[in-house]
């Protein structure tokens, strides 16, 4: 939670798939919400977060039975407009005296409807403007259970031909609900919807970048007074920003830590380093220990012996560079806000480890350290909105992912310094390509890999003996599913003429056209 002022939304969230998006619809709006599962909301936290509106999120349960979700007893009484969606109108009609009537999801007779359906006006309604200007709206319904009788003071402001209650209020209460979902894509005027509700609950859309740099700058400040902060710079975005923004507040208290394993990406170390120490003249440790790395990783090829080796000798090198440093107290971290829902998620069973992700988690506890976390409340578009705001150049901002482990894991089987060095150049060539068609931004991450296998071809009038590498690109929304990009065979064609002519040892070039899942997007 934040101490940072502005005007707030509480979104009690009831298991539905697509509750994030009705976070989006509302930043885009500049109106600061905040999710939080229905179980951990009682009436202190409401409180505490003091907001100015509340939204009840769709569900996958039925209301109907026993122990099923529901808002903290009081909600009703605390005189802030609420809106209800699906689920979230099925409960409040429920709490209030209407009733639902079951479908599918339940066993009884009503219909369930999953799909699109068009919604006709019924009188004129606040939370409605501007909405029925074209007839009728389409929108995206997906409900098991519907309701069947309305709670008192609640009126119907819109139909469709299996919902007639799809759009309700009971406007002296400004309590809103409807069956439908309005923050998906196939509602498209559904923002609007978002739009008169917050301006009706008296929003004043203070959540831009530029308000949160001053407000978090101050935040800082004030967390950590004159003590210092260490930061582990990847030369990612999200570290970055962080960092920057660190900067900002309290200059030269901040110390990064850019820790070198010899696996980044061609004059990957020295742009990263440059940039901050020269241009925005941070304090940057350069903790070159490519031998220590390398010499761990020496004959290893197993993807997880690999990936523990980087995980445990980064959180070995970060601290021994740290400790140098007198007095650190705190430590700065680029935790984002979807990092925050998925830690307290309830909606996730156990799941299986398919690759340990090398993180920096368990220092703060191992060195003593607090944590700065100055980008808790941001989605990822946001993060780069806020590191444009701070001058980071949009070349830097826009830069495609890149995994802690780096070059590693794009080097199945053994690693050696040969291979890598071969990979850097390769790796090259293909990004080069790819800004040079304008294609940079429309994929999410694109990198080379170098497989453990080398094969026969010919140049001139020579054999050649050398590797094979992959090209891989991919479009994605968060990492956790992807496409392969569709490259033109023309592209594909002159990339790989280009590596094998500019990049000695490569004599085959291949392009993966593996999704995810059933691949993952590195290939280890
Ligand atoms: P996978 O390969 O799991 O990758 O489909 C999904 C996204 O995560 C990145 N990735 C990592 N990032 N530490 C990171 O910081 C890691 O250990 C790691 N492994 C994968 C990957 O580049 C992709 O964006």
């Amino acid at each position: 939670m934040t101490n940072i002022s502005h005007d707030r939304l509480l979104i009690i969230d009831f298991g539905s798939q697509v509750t994030q998006l009705i976070a989006r619809r509302l930043r885009e709006l500049n109106v600061y919400c905040e999710i939080h599962p229905y179980q951990r909301v009682t009436m202190d936290l409401v409180r505490t977060l003091a907001p100015k509106a509340v939204i009840f999120s769709g569900g996958p349960d039925s209301v109907m039975r026993d122990g099923s979700p529901r808002p903290p007893e009081g909600i009703f009484d605390y005189g802030v407009p609420i809106l209800g969606i699906c689920y979230g109108q099925q409960v409040m009609m429920q709490e209030l005296g209407g009733r639902v009537e079951g479908g599918k999801i339940s066993g009884g007779g009503g219909t369930a409807e999953f799909g699109r359906a068009y919604v006709t006006p019924n009188g004129t309604l606040d939370l409605l403007n501007g909405w029925f200007d074209n007839g009728d709206e389409q929108v995206w319904m997906s409900h098991g259970d519907h309701v069947a009788a309305l709670a008192p003071g609640f009126e119907v402001f819109g139909t469709s031909p299996n919902a007639p209650y799809a759009i309700t209020a009971d406007v002296s209460r400004q309590f809103y609900a409807v069956q439908f979902h309005p923050e998906v894509h196939h509602t498209p005027r559904g923002a609007k919807l978002y739009e008169n509700f917050v301006r009706l609950a008296g929003f004043s859309g203070d959540w831009t970048m530029a308000g949160y740099r001053e407000q978090a700058v101050e935040h800082i400040k004030n967390q950590v007074g004159d003590k210092k902060v260490i930061c582990a710079l990847s030369g990612g975005v999200d570290s970055s920003v962080a960092a920057a923004l660190i900067h900002e507040a309290i200059g030269d208290q901040l110390t990064c830590v850019f820790v070198d394993h010899g696996l980044l990406r061609k004059d990957e170390a020295q742009e990263v380093v440059g940039m901050f120490r020269d241009h925005m003249n941070l304090q940057v440790i350069h903790a070159d220990e490519t031998e220590l790395f390398l010499g761990e990783l020496e004959g290893q090829s197993d993807p997880e012996t690999k990936r523990k080796i980087i995980g445990r000798l980064f959180i070995d090198v970060f601290q021994k560079y740290a400790n140098d440093i007198d007095g650190a107290e705190f430590l700065a971290q680029g935790t984002l806000y979807p990092d925050v829902i998925e830690s307290v998620s309830f909606s996730g069973g156990p799941s299986v480890t398919i690759k340990s992700h090398h993180n920096v988690g368990g220092l703060p506890e191992k060195m003593g350290l607090k944590l700065v976390e100055p980008l808790r409340e941001l989605f990822k578009d946001e993060v780069r909105a806020l590191g444009r705001e701070l001058g980071l150049p949009s070349s830097f901002i826009g830069r495609h992912p890149f995994p802690g482990p780096g070059l590693a894991i794009r080097c199945p089987g053994e690693i050696t310094r040969a291979k890598l060095d071969i990979l850097r150049e390769a790796d090259a060539v293909y990004i080069d390509q790819i800004r040079k068609h304008g294609l940079y931004d429309e994929i999410w991450q694109a990198f080379c890999a170098i497989l453990p296998v080398r094969t026969v071809g010919v140049m001139g009038d020579g054999r050649t003996y050398d590797y094979a590498c992959a090209l891989r690109a991919v479009t994605s929304v968060d990492g956790m599913t992807a496409d392969y990009y569709p490259f033109s065979h023309e592209f594909l064609g002159e990339t790989a003429t280009r590596i094998i002519n500019e990049v000695p040892g490569i004599n085959r070039v291949t392009y993966d056209i593996t999704s995810k899942p059933p691949g993952t997007i590195e290939w280890e």
